[in-house]
């Protein structure tokens, strides 16, 4: 079955842009169906259908001006609502046509993200929370990179939670071929219907990366924690007991 067939995940909520780059438009691609996404203003943003009401141009392309989505075709214009706030061509004092509004969905910023949800039955709780962003404000947050892959979204999850791949794909950093073997993992269910893992390893070349060492060759014990979140979202912690710095990381798919 295609991921796009799934209609379960549809109700489940997306990170789909840095929030504090997203200054215009922006074309938004989710389980196989298109949108727009743009800035209302105050740090707040809507998610719609793409197609302008009037003559079906992409909204990605037009710009927002004082939260509103402007068509850049004929000038219309839509509230965070969806609704038309302006048709430049319409003598003044008329109403707009019922039928120029935009089919909207919940849209909300946390951790610095933006998030979306496209389903008639929206996750009630929101977002899944991120525990090392809600514990530790005072770490470095970072978002490394949104972008398409070509792959089925579950394999990127699959790749977050493996870590038999750990050996070969980071053998240049802390992985090593010469010792794939893995202990048992810890596997337990969460009250959110995802699990936890956790996995003690002996680790090379990590005090090289996060700065505690100049030596590639001294080990580090690292416990990792995987957390299945979401159907497609994930945490992941490294715990170095005070050796090195703990790192947190959050993928979604
Ligand atoms: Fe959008 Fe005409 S197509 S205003």
């Amino acid at each position: 079955m295609l991921v796009t067939e799934m209609t379960f995940l549809r109700d489940h909520w997306y990170p789909v842009a840095e929030a504090a780059v997203t200054v215009g438009p922006v074309a938004v691609r989710l389980l196989g169906a298109d949108y727009v996404l743009w800035p209302t203003g105050d740090g707040a943003f809507s998610l719609a259908d793409p197609m302008c009401p009037h003559r079906s141009a992409h909204l990605a392309g037009g710009w927002v001006d004082g939260g509103d989505l402007v068509c850049p075709y004929h000038g219309w214009r839509f509230g965070g609502d969806g609704g038309c706030t302006f048709i430049p061509q319409m003598d003044e004092g008329l109403p707009a046509p019922t039928r120029a509004r935009l089919r909207t969905y919940p849209a909300l910023v946390r951790y610095q993200m933006v998030w979306v949800c496209v389903g008639d039955r929206p996750v009630a709780d929101g977002p899944p929370p991120w525990r090392e962003a809600d514990e530790h404000p005072d770490w470095r947050f970072h978002v490394e990179f949104f972008e398409p892959w070509r792959v089925a979204a579950p394999r990127i999850i699959d790749n977050n939670l493996d870590a038999s791949h750990v050996a070969y794909v980071h053998r240049s950093t802390f992985g090593d071929p010469d010792d794939a073997r893995l202990p048992p993992i810890a596997l337990e269910p969460t009250g959110s219907g995802g699990f936890v893992s956790r996995l003690a390893v002996e680790q090379k070349g990590v005090g090289v990366q996060n700065g505690a060492t100049d030596d590639e060759t001294r080990r580090f014990e690292r416990v990792t924690e995987t957390e299945l979140l979401a159907p497609l979202v994930t945490r992941t912690r490294l715990y170095y007991g005070g050796a090195a710095s703990d790192y947190g990381f959050f993928g979604a798919a």
